[in-house]
């Protein structure tokens, strides 16, 4: 890639360039002098909660970026909320979002001559996609998080004694439990009032909060930047908090330029394991995996899944959130937020302190005025690494065997399996929505496994999150009962016996293609194991005779198509 210098107006364009100038509406003047061009990358829309409030955050930056004598651009991308696709025939557009985003930053930046850039970032995919550009450009920048959701209570049971915790999770699993007859409408409808006060992502350690908290784990935010509500309530302005940061990563990113501290020289092996053991203390959504992988490739950093298997192996959980624990993301925020979390693993040696970030000091620098949990008596929400929350080894696991040659992930969020595994007849499903029919018409009992496949990365395509499945399971009280396998995906929100990421995936030739209703399938944290029960002579068999997968119809030229063309599994982060 070229070198993007300012001084590249310096020559003899400089008087087209001021006509332009002119016509945005710039002092050509003014814009002559900048002393850097700053790409405000941003992806704003007004459709969901999750990401309303950043054109607000984006214009903030704009006037802190002038104040410091710079010019902030302006660059948009596409913002998919997962609450508003999930369960549609649109969920596709969620993973594949991720990349799209990730390629409209890079071009605009590049398209405008930036010299630096400020990722705003929000819903799952714009987390995941913030780090991306930033590793790819390797321009001077960092990661300005929106906010999440603040929580909220009601005053019966199950929920009452959750406090001020409720979160989106909370409805929608209170949905399913009015479907089931376990609830009222008049409930149903209090949780829908009360749950979500106001704008932000999805309340606590769901895929945002995992994502914002890898982007600060990782150096490329500041401090107890991943934690902040959006907002006091729906009608008012961004949070204090949100306002701070803003200002304050303008002020950093200067710093950067001036040290001359790019994002390659952050986001560096040893960052990367912070990151992902961050994320693992937290109890982090299985995206991470996704993820921190295609933002490793970015990065030029050689990091695979089986480096995340080991790191996770030796990480307890600490950080009592929600999905598998009791508090909101917000409850972290007032305690001290991710710092906490990571002063507890730097004290343990579970972290690499003398990793550079985005303040220009190291991580143990920006750590040392941080108390650990157990000198902070009076909270609960970040457990001493010494009496954690759940050991090691009981929240995503990396498991292979024979329905998953390559690798599939474990989702047991802290819990552990009453007889050591899970062992039940298949009940197999070509799609979420004929699951989904099962599980509502009860033929779907304790001790199935649910199997859902040709849902992966080429076969839906874009591999859509099974939330609602699970959702409906945990609703009808079935989520420590039945466990559910697939080669899709599940949200944050999602917690059971979670088996997803089944790589090779159907729609591949992978053996879930071969598993028939009633096989005994055997999940086994123990051995690391998924297999279906049949000998290796009938699994061969039945392999031979594997039909073709019947793949999901989708437009030819449109973005779907050219993601099934282009996707890698999710054993490689499904990078394109
Ligand atoms: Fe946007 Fe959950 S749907 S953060």
């Amino acid at each position: 890639m070229p070198d993007k210098s300012v001084s590249y107006w310096s020559d003899s364009k400089q008087g087209l360039r001021a006509v332009e100038l002119r016509a945005a509406g710039f002092d050509p003047s003014e814009a002559g002098q900048t002393n850097a061009v700053v790409t405000i990358a941003n992806a704003y829309t007004n459709a969901h909660r999750c990401n309303n409030r950043v054109r607000r955050i984006a214009d903030l930056l704009v006037d802190a970026v002038s104040a410091r004598g710079g010019q902030g651009l302006l660059v948009g991308a596409p913002a998919v909320s997962d609450a508003l696709t999930q369960g549609t025939e649109n969920a596709g557009y969620s993973l594949v979002s991720r990349d799209l985003m990730a390629d409209c930053m890079e071009t605009g930046h590049y398209a405008h001559h930036g010299n630096a850039m400020i990722v705003v970032s929000g819903c799952d995919k714009t987390g995941a996609a913030a780090l991306m550009p930033l590793a790819r450009t390797n321009a001077f920048g960092l990661v300005v998080y929106p906010g999440t959701s603040s929580p909220g209570r009601v005053d019966f049971e199950p929920w009452a004694s959750k406090g001020n915790n409720l979160t989106i999770m909370d409805y929608v699993e209170g949905s399913a439990a009015r479907e089931a007859g376990r609830i009222s409408d008049d409930e149903l409808l209090s949780l829908q009032r009360c749950v979500m006060p106001g704008s932000g992502t999805c309340g606590a350690m769901f895929t945002a909060n995992t994502m914002s908290s890898i982007a600060e784990a990782i150096g490329m935010m500041l401090p107890r930047g991943a934690s902040h509500p959006a907002d006091y309530d729906a009608a008012s302005d961004i949070h204090d908090d949100v306002k701070n940061q803003a200002q304050a990563s303008v002020e950093a990113l200067y710093g950067l330029m001036q040290k001359g501290i790019r994002p390659r020289d952050i986001m560096v092996r040893e960052a990367f394991e912070n990151a992902v053991t961050t994320a693992y203390a937290m109890g982090g959504s299985t995206n991470l995996y996704l993820h921190v992988l295609a933002i490793a490739r970015e990065a030029g950093v050689a990091f695979t899944i089986e480096d995340m298997r080991r790191i996770g192996a030796r990480v307890p959980l600490i950080a009592n959130l929600q999905p598998h624990g009791a508090y909101a993301m917000v409850s972290l925020h007032d305690v001290g937020g991710v710092p906490v979390v990571m002063k507890a693993l730097l004290e343990a040696g579970l972290l690499h302190g003398d990793v550079m970030t985005v303040t220009g000091k190291t991580l143990a620098e920006n750590l040392a005025d941080v108390p650990l949990p157990e000198d902070m008596p009076d909270q609960d929400v970040v457990f001493p690494v010494a009496r954690p929350l759940a050991a090691p080894g009981n929240h995503i696991s990396v498991l292979s065997g024979s329905l998953a040659p390559e690798s599939c992930l474990l989702k047991l969020s802290g819990k552990t399996l009453e007889h050591g595994e899970f062992r039940g007849p298949a009940k197999v499903f070509e799609s979420e929505q004929a699951a989904m029919a099962a599980i509502r018409d009860e033929s779907v009992v304790a001790g199935d496994v649910v199997v859902v496949r040709n849902v992966g990365p080429v076969g839906a395509p874009g591999m859509p999150e099974m939330v609602h499945l699970t959702i409906q399971l945990q609703g009808r009280g079935l989520g420590k009962d039945v466990a559910l396998i697939t080669d899709g995906r599940f949200s944050g929100v999602s917690h059971g016996i979670l088996v997803g990421h089944i790589c090779p995936e159907g729609a591949r030739g992978g053996p879930i293609g071969a598993v028939r209703n009633g096989d005994t399938i055997i999940i086994d944290p123990r051995t690391r194991r998924l297999d279906l029960d049949i000998s290796a002579e009938e699994m061969a068999a039945r392999m031979a005779q594997l039909p073709a997968p019947a793949l999901s119809a989708v437009p030819e030229g449109s973005v779907l198509s050219k993601y099934r063309r282009l996707v890698s599994s999710a054993h490689y982060g499904c990078v394109l």
